[in-house]
């Protein structure tokens, strides 16, 4: 079963103790990232904890939770290897999957209830990456990663 990597600022702490429990009830294999509860927090603090799992296969799915769904996917998409989707309905949910092979799903408790967000985050580990020619445009996203690597390497060598 798909271990998932779960994460939340306090907008989001809520939501994540109600998809936590979902997901346990289900089987997945859930490591919960904090925060673990509603004071005030930061959230690409816990974007980058959980994407930052992913990106290095401690887990092969992450869920993130803020007040919009928005700083958990800026925060997310920073890590390379990383490709977080900010969802506010199935379609889109199940699209990030099949055609962008999203690893990381961001949800927003401040705009997306309890039983949207399940029902968006079932569509979301229901589907499964189409691959063909959207294997190759991920594949671009990857050299886009390689090459903001590459180029902080040069800017690290430069300051050398
Ligand atoms: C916290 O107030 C809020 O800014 C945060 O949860 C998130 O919505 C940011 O994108």
């Amino acid at each position: 079963m798909t271990s998932i990597a779960l994460g939340a600022d306090h907008a989001g702490f809520p939501l994540k103790e109600e998809l936590k429990a979902w997901l346990g009830a289900r089987g997945y294999g859930v490591v919960d990232f904090g925060t673990q509860s509603a004071e005030s927090v930061d959230y690409p603090d816990f974007g980058a904890a959980v994407a930052t799992a992913v990106a290095a296969g401690k887990a092969e799915r992450g869920v993130l939770v803020c007040g919009t769904g928005i700083g958990m996917v800026m925060a997310a998409n920073k890590v390379p290897g990383v490709r977080a989707a900010a969802c506010t309905d199935a379609y889109t949910a199940r699209m990030s999957r099949e055609h962008n092979d999203a690893n990381v799903l961001a949800l927003g408790a401040r705009v997306t209830g309890r039983d949207a967000a399940i029902e968006i985050l079932d569509a979301w580990l229901g589907a499964a990456f189409a691959g063909g020619r959207h294997a190759r445009r991920v594949a671009k996203l990857a050299e886009l990663d390689r090459a903001r690597l590459g180029a902080g390497e040069s800017a690290d060598a430069a300051a050398r």
